[in-house]
């Protein structure tokens, strides 16, 4: 048998907290789902698990690292002070004092969050990746001719779709000022703008750290959606219950995979892993066109880890149950090298 750990989970939390604080009536809630699953998980695999959740005080986390002090944390926080690109920092603080935590390092964090970055990277070792300008804030927004419509706007750092929706997709050079200065504007984002890739949508489940596991493939079917219509995953495509059944979008296992198409996937998937530097578990979002040409979209290390998302269910899929999941990602973050 495996030896049991002393957990600290660690959340973030968006107003500011106390090192006993009583989440008992968050853990209840949808927008704690994974938190709540982690937990549950750690206890049924009978590790001693205490949690803490942090705003902006690192002083905290001290205090309950000294008092508990833990073999490994299990990292939940992916923001700190309401900021989202922060998580990068979290884990090099982590790193710099020599605890062992679960999930991806700083710069595969930093690698992924960027958009731009991450396909700059990926181009140079040939993996097909849209066509794309990126535009700052206060920098003119003119189109480069190259860069041919339809086109998605994007903010350059976001994520869970914060930023895309059906005005995303712009096809006339008046639309694509029009959106590009609205999120630069709204969001007070800087924008990447990408040919948009007409395909079936991907989604890649992987665990590991050099060796990797590559769980079966998940797809966003947009069943109801008009053929000549655009299939974006925007934020109501995403959280929206009501708009997801209008509009028929399931996620599901990909149906009719050609099994040599799918292995290519995988391969090209494990190279991403490799080349952004992803440590631990990461879902890779892909477009494949219908000419069987895979493109990258976006790599998300530490995806969502609710059991009942795309992540969990490939796992399962591979006779991985949720426990077991949970305990191979805590044992992978326990033997991650950082340097
Ligand atoms: N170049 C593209 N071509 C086609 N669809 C895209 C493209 N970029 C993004 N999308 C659609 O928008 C969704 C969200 O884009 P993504 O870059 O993954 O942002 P986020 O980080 O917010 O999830 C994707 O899942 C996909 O449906
Ligand atoms: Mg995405």
């Amino acid at each position: 048998m495996k030896r049991k750990l002393k957990v600290l989970a660690l959340f973030d939390a968006i107003a500011p907290t106390t090192l006993d604080q009583d989440l008992s009536a968050e853990l209840k809630t949808d927008d704690w789902k994974t938190e709540a699953n982690v937990l549950a998980a750690l206890s049924e695999l009978g590790h001693t698990t205490e949690h803490l959740a942090i705003f902006d005080d690192l002083d905290l986390l001290q205090q309950k690292r000294q008092s508990f002090e833990p073999d490994v944390i299990f990292n939940l926080a992916d923001q700190f002070k309401n900021n989202r690109t922060f998580d990068q920092n979290i884990v090099s603080l982590l790193a710099m004092q020599g605890v062992p935590f679960t999930g991806c390092g700083s710069t595969g964090l930093t690698l992924c969050k960027h958009k731009g970055i991450s396909k700059k990277i990926l181009s140079y070792h040939r993996i097909h990746v849209p066509q794309f300008v990126t535009i700052a804030r206060g920098k003119r927004i003119a189109r480069p001719k190259r860069l041919k419509f339809p086109i998605l706007i994007k903010p350059l750092n976001e994520e869970a779709s914060l930023g895309i929706s059906q005005a995303s997709f712009v096809e006339t050079d008046e639309q694509f000022k029009e959106r590009v200065q609205f999120i630069h504007e709204k969001y007070n984002s800087d924008v990447i703008a990408e040919e948009y890739i007409e395909g079936r949508e991907f989604y890649v489940s992987i665990l590991g750290n050099q060796r990797l596991q590559v769980f079966p493939i998940r797809e966003l079917v947009f069943k109801e959606v008009p053929p000549d219509e655009p299939k974006i995953a925007t934020y109501k495509a995403k959280w929206d219950e009501e708009y997801r059944k209008k509009w028929g979008l399931q996620n599901q296992f990909a149906e009719r995979l050609d099994p040599v198409l799918a292995t290519q996937i995988e391969k090209i998937c494990k190279r991403i892993y490799h080349l952004l530097t992803i440590d631990g578990y990461a879902r890779v979002d892909l477009r494949v066109t219908a000419k069987n040409e895979v493109y990258f979209i976006e790599a998300n290390p530490n995806p969502i880890l609710a059991a009942d998302e795309d992540f969990a269910q490939s796992a399962f899929k591979a006779n991985v149950p949720y426990p077991q999941l949970i305990d191979r990602i805590l044992r992978l973050g326990l033997n991650t090298v950082r340097d």
